[in-house]
């Protein structure tokens, strides 16, 4: 396959849904060879097929991000059948409950950190390692919008994304002369299932949030899935340590 990741071996946490499949397609369609990676084995395994048919080559790979041995298990199985990893999107991700901070439970915090926080800590900490055994790569991890500024309602998705860009800035910093670049991507209000989760998916609520984007809709997973493409290939190879939004202008307010 021809394309800006030409043979390149890319790994996507959260394969089997929205930005995660979008990535993952347009992975295949750059050229790459792509391991999809879900806790959930039925999207993950449509993705898969969907680039198999499309003349791709994807494997994928069931695993809970927030599970170390499930990580390093992964990583392992994409390098025995590919031989390498040179892009890796740590997208797996959830919404969590809504409510302010006084009605934020434990339980909720707890499980919000552990996917979206913990679980690109412990993928990232895998990729790096294969990453410097080889001479290099570039990771994208999934921030949000709410890891740049403060999100109403949503405290411990908002502080698992600060998370997810401190992060981010650190890994650069550390891997920068490894040559493993490390990025974020802060996307704004995406339609994706999990619009669903935090029921925005009520149309009431959908023109509400709207209304926080100046470019006057929500945003496509494909159209973040091109900026993770993007900040994976050889185009970006001077951008490090950059978490780039991708929210139709909401954080520019
Ligand atoms: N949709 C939005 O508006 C929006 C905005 C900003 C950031 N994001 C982020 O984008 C990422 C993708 O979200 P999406 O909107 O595509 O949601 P989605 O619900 O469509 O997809 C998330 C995927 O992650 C998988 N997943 C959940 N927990 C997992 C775990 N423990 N291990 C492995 N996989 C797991 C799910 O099974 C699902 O396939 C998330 O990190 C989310 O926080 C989404």
């Amino acid at each position: 396959m021809v394309g800006e990741l030409a043979a390149k071996v890319a790994l996507v946490t959260g394969g089997g849904s929205g930005i995660g499949r979008a990535t993952a397609l347009a992975f295949a369609r750059a050229g790459a060879r792509v391991v999809v990676a879900d806790v959930l084995a039925e999207g993950g395994e449509e993705t898969v097929r969907t680039i198999q048919g499309a003349g791709g080559e994807a494997l994928f790979v069931r695993c809970d991000v927030t599970v170390a041995a499930e990580v390093e298990a992964l990583v392992a199985r994409a390098v025995a059948t590919y031989g390498r990893l040179e892009c890796a999107f740590n997208n797996a991700g959830i919404g969590g409950g809504l409510g302010a901070t006084a009605e934020c439970t434990e339980e909720n915090f707890d499980r919000v950190l552990a996917v979206n926080l913990k679980g690109v800590f412990l993928c990232m900490r895998e990729e790096i390692r294969q990453m410097l055994t080889q001479g290099g790569g570039a990771i994208v991890n999934t921030a949000s919008a709410a890891g740049l500024v403060g999100a109403q309602g949503i405290p411990a998705y908002a502080a698992s994304k600060h998370g997810v860009v401190g992060l981010t800035k650190t890994a650069a910093v550390e891997y920068a002369r490894k040559r493993i670049r490390v990025n974020a991507v802060c996307p704004g209000w995406i339609q994706t299932p999990m619009l669903g989760q935090v029921g925005a998916d009520n149309p009431k609520f959908e023109t509400g949030i709207v209304r926080f984007h100046p470019i006057g809709r929500l945003g496509t997973p494909e159209e973040v899935a091109a900026a993770v493409v993007w900040l994976c290939s050889d185009a970006a190879s001077f951008v490090t340590g950059l978490n780039m939004s991708v929210d139709g202008g909401l954080v520019a307010q």
